[in-house]
This record gives C-alpha cells, structure tokens and sequence, in this order.
C-alpha cells in the first residue's frame, strides 16, 4: 500500500489555544482507519484542517504525493476528499434528491449548459440516475421529495454519505457518523461503509462507539490534547495504559473494584 494522505508535524492554534501540535499521520490507500479521542481532543480539527476549513500554523499536508494545505477547501475536495460533518446542516428549500444532485461533479457543467442555453437534459438523466441510486443504495427513496432540512438527524448523516458519493472521491472523511442513527440502522451503516471501501474509497471515521470501530476499522489512532497517543489495531486498544488514562484519568489505576457489603 502506499501513503495517500501524510499530515507532517501540524498545528492548528485558535488564538492562544493549542488545539493540534505538531501532528503527524500517515493514511495508506484502501485503509479503513478510525480517528477516537475524548471530546475537545481535536478530532473535527483534523478534518477541518485536511479539507482547508482552518489553516495550518505549521507543518504540511499531503494527498496522492501533492501539497493541499496551502489550496482552498474546493479545490481540495476536487483533488478527492470529502468529508462529512459532525452536525450536518441542510438547506430547507432543497428536497432530499435536489441536494444529492446538487453535489454531483456533473453539476458545473450543469450549470455552466444553462447559462449557455444549452441542452441540459443528458446531464441532468444521468445525474437524477446517479442520485436515486445512491439514495436507494441508503434507503432514502421514501423521503426524496422532502425538504433535506425536514428529515431525522440519522437520515441526514445518511445524506450527508450520499452527497459525498456523488462525486466518487479517493477518501472519505467521516464525523461521526453513527451519531444521532438508530441502534439498528448500525448495522446497515457498517456494510454500506464496506460497500464504499470496496469501490476503493479509503476512509477515516471519528466515532466513539467502539463496536462500529472494532467491526469496521483495521487500525486506530487516537488523539488527546492535539496529540497522537497511540496508533494500533482496535483490539489493542484496551490494554494501552495512555488510551485508558486519556478516557478514563489516572485514577483508574489505582481504583478498586467495589467490594460487595
Ligand atoms: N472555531 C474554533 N474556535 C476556537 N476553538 C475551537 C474551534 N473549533 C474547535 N475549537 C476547540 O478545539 C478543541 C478541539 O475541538 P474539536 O476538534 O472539535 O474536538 P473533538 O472533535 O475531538 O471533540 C476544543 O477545545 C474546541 O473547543
Ligand atoms: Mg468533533
């Protein structure tokens, strides 16, 4: 496998806060890798940082080879990064299947047809197409025609997917995504996440439930105070005395089990 994503030595500071210090990363092509950390710990920021949303004080990112940190979030999500977000926002006036649409690569030349008075109608049947297929795909088709904005929090993480699907990207940048899901969409969410890394998309997901970690992902790394403190397989996890000290404080060590009266 070789290296597609290489974060080297980077900091993100928000006025004097140190939020990320000096991080560095490496992501392999067709890794499934899982971003953990307590809250506050910097996962988000580091999504933000590789899709351009906050700029780096120092240190560089790499994808396919190329320096990004220095390039706009649109110009990065062209190079083949998408992410999703933590609290996903939707417009209220587009409907579930306008907004997959919208996010179609095909969509510039949609418009840039229509300013011309071109013929759209190709375009537009192969984008519709492409949309309806990654809604079925997520079991969206019943609220197509709904305004995005209406629909429960654990189908817009859904959405959220389909609208990065749309424009086939290398890697997919999840936040957590089982947040706000129902307990027994889970499931369908791990294999439908298996089904894009089987198209070759590489992924990084931030989630706290551990079942969704150790089902899906082959390795982890894990953040605390802006720092990598650990990077291993999710069965290791629990055994690593600085994951169970930034989850759990140094008093765990010396608790005892409560002794029965
Ligand atoms: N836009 C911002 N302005 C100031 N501080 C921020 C901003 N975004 C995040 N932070 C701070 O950065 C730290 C890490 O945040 P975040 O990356 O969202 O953590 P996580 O996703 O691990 O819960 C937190 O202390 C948070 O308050
Ligand atoms: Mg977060």
């Amino acid at each position: 496998m070789t290296s597609l994503l290489e974060l080297d030595g980077i900091a993100i500071r928000y006025g004097g806060n140190t939020v990320l210090s000096g991080l560095t990363l490496s992501i392999d092509s067709g890794e499934i890798v899982g971003l953990l950390g307590p809250n506050g710990s910097g996962k988000s920021t580091v999504l933000n940082a590789v899709t351009g949303f906050t700029p780096l004080a120092s240190g560089s990112i790499r994808f396919d080879g190329r320096r990004i940190d220095p390039l706009a979030p649109h110009r990065i999500a062209q190079r083949g990064i998408r992410r999703t977000f933590q609290l996903p926002s939707m417009p209220t006036r587009m409907s579930v299947l306008e907004l997959t649409m919208t996010a179609s690569s095909e969509h510039h030349q949609l418009c840039a047809a229509l300013l011309r008075g071109r013929a759209t109608r190709r375009i537009e049947h192969a984008t519709h197409a492409r949309a309806s297929a990654l809604l079925e795909q997520l079991k969206l088709t019943a609220v197509a025609h709904l305004p995005a904005a209406s629909i429960s929090g654990g189908q817009k993480k859904l959405l959220s997917i389909a609208c990065a699907m749309m424009t086939e990207p290398k890697l997919l940048l999840l936040d957590e995504p089982t947040a706000g899901v129902h307990p027994n969409l889970r499931g369908e969410l791990i294999d439908e996440l298996r089904r894009i890394h089987g198209l070759g998309v590489t992924l990084v997901v931030i989630e706290h439930d551990m079942h969704f970690i150790r089902e899906l992902c082959e390795r982890c790394v894990v953040l605390d105070r802006g720092a990598a403190i650990a990077n291993c397989k999710p069965a290791e996890l629990d055994k690593n005395r600085r994951v169970l000290d930034a989850y759990l404080g140094r008093a765990h060590r010396t608790a005892r089990p409560l002794e029965a009266p």
